[in-house]
C-alpha cells in the first residue's frame, strides 16, 4: 500500500459480529488499524474517545439506525469518511446514502475486492478533502491577517490625513474627530454593520480635510465672512472630495466628504443634492456635523450648548435634516448613550 494509506483508523459497525470480523481482517491486511461496534450507541462512544478517518456502517442495527449514526458522523466529525455496508441492493438505497454524504456504498456479501477498493478509494478522497480544507482555513486567515494589516494602515492613514487639517485650524481641532464620535455612535444605533460603522467613523474623521486649501485666517476669522470668503469656504467639500476619490477605500469616503453639507430640500452645497441623492452616511455626517459645531466654541461665537444644537435639528427634522437620522442623534443623547469627549486639542 502507499505510504498515505499508513495506519487509517477504521470503526467497523455491524450486529453481525461475523462480517465485523471479516472487515476486520480485510482492513488489518491493508494495514488499516480497526475498531469494531456492534451498535449505534457503543459506535458514538467510541467517536467520542478517539479520531476515526473511516466509518464502515450497516444500516440496519439494533437501536438507532445506521443512517441516524451516519448523519450525525457527517455533521459532528466532518473529516470522517463514511462507506455504507448493506444487505440491501437497491438504486433508491446507493442514491440516499451518496446523498446523505457517504463515499461508497458496499453490499453484503460482498467480495474482498470491493471492500479494498472502496477503503482505497474513499482514504484517497477523505486525504483531498481534508487537505482542501486545511488549505482554505489557512487561506481565510492569510486573508483576514492582510485585511486587518491593510485598515490598520487605513486607519493611520486617515488619522494623519485628520492632524494634517486641524494642525492648520485651531478653531475646528478636535471637531473632526467629535463629529466621528457621535456620527460612528449613531451608525450603531441605526443597526450598521461593524463594517459600515467603521466606514462612517473613518469618513468623520476626515470630513473636513478639504479645508486644506482655505486660507487659515478665513477658517479662524472672528467675525462674519464675505461672500468670497464663505465661497472659498464652501469649496472645501469638493476640495476634500478631489483629494479622496484616487485612493480606493473600503467605503465611500470621498462621497461622503463631497456631501456632507448637502441637506434634504436641496439647499445644502456643493451640489445641491435632495432627499435620497444623498448617501446615508452623508446624511448622518450632516447631522452629527451640525450638532458638534453648534455645541462647541466657533471663532465668531461662543458655544450655543448641546440644548440648542439638538432643537435646531428637531425643528428642522424633515425639512434640513433626514426625520430618521434627526430621530436617532435625539435618541444617543437623550438615553445618556452619547456625550462629546474633550479631545487633547479641543
Ligand atoms: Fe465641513
Amino acid at each position: 500500500m502507499g505510504e498515505d494509506t499508513k495506519r487509517n483508523k477504521v470503526l467497523v459497525v455491524d450486529d453481525d459480529a461475523s462480517i465485523g470480523r471479516i472487515l476486520g481482517h480485510i482492513l488489518k491486511k491493508m494495514d488499516r488499524e480497526c475498531v469494531l461496534a456492534s451498535c449505534a450507541e457503543e459506535a458514538r462512544l467510541l467517536l467520542k474517545e478517539e479520531t476515526f478517518d473511516l466509518l464502515l456502517c450497516d444500516i440496519h442495527l439494533p437501536g438507532e439506525s445506521g443512517i441516524d449514526l451516519v448523519k450525525n458522523v457527517i455533521s459532528a466529525y466532518p473529516d470522517t469518511a463514511i462507506i455504507i455496508v448493506s444487505g440491501v441492493d437497491a438504486l433508491d438505497m446507493f442514491e440516499m446514502a451518496l446523498e446523505i454524504g457517504a463515499y461508497g456504498y458496499i453490499v453484503k456479501p460482498f467480495k474482498i475486492s470491493e471492500v479494498i477498493i472502496n477503503v482505497s478509494s474513499a482514504f484517497r478522497r477523505q486525504k483531498l478533502e481534508v487537505e482542501r480544507r486545511i488549505y482554505g482555513e489557512k487561506l481565510e486567515q492569510t486573508v483576514a491577517n492582510r485585511t486587518a494589516k491593510l485598515l490598520e494602515t487605513l486607519d493611520g492613514v486617515i488619522r494623519i490625513i485628520a492632524r494634517i487639517v486641524e494642525t492648520r485650524d485651531a478653531y475646528t481641532a478636535g471637531h473632526q474627530q467629535r463629529v466621528a464620535e457621535l456620527a460612528r455612535a449613531m451608525a450603531e444605533k441605526m443597526g450598521f454593520s461593524p463594517d459600515q460603522v467603521k466606514g462612517i467613523h473613518m469618513a468623520g474623521l476626515i470630513h473636513d480635510v478639504g479645508k486644506i486649501a482655505v486660507p487659515a485666517e478665513i477658517l479662524s476669522k472672528p467675525c462674519r465672512l464675505n461672500d468670497m470668503e464663505f465661497g472659498l469656504i464652501k469649496a472645501h467639500p469638493r476640495t476634500g472630495y478631489d483629494i479622496l476619490k484616487g485612493i480606493e477605500f473600503p467605503w465611500p469616503l470621498a462621497e461622503v466628504v463631497y456631501q456632507h453639507h448637502e441637506k434634504m430640500n436641496g439647499s445644502g452645497y456643493p451640489q445641491g443634492l435632495k432627499e435620497n441623492e444623498i448617501l446615508l452616511e452623508a446624511r448622518i455626517m450632516v447631522v452629527a456635523d451640525v450638532v458638534e459645531a453648534m455645541a462647541s466654541h466657533r471663532p465668531y461665537r461662543a458655544a450655543l450648548g448641546i440644548d440648542a444644537a439638538l432643537d435646531e435639528i428637531s425643528r428642522n427634522r424633515g425639512v434640513l435634516y433626514d426625520s430618521q437620522v434627526v430621530d436617532v442623534c435625539l435618541d444617543v443623547f437623550r438615553d445618556g448613550e452619547f456625550k462629546f469627549v474633550k479631545t487633547e486639542r479641543s
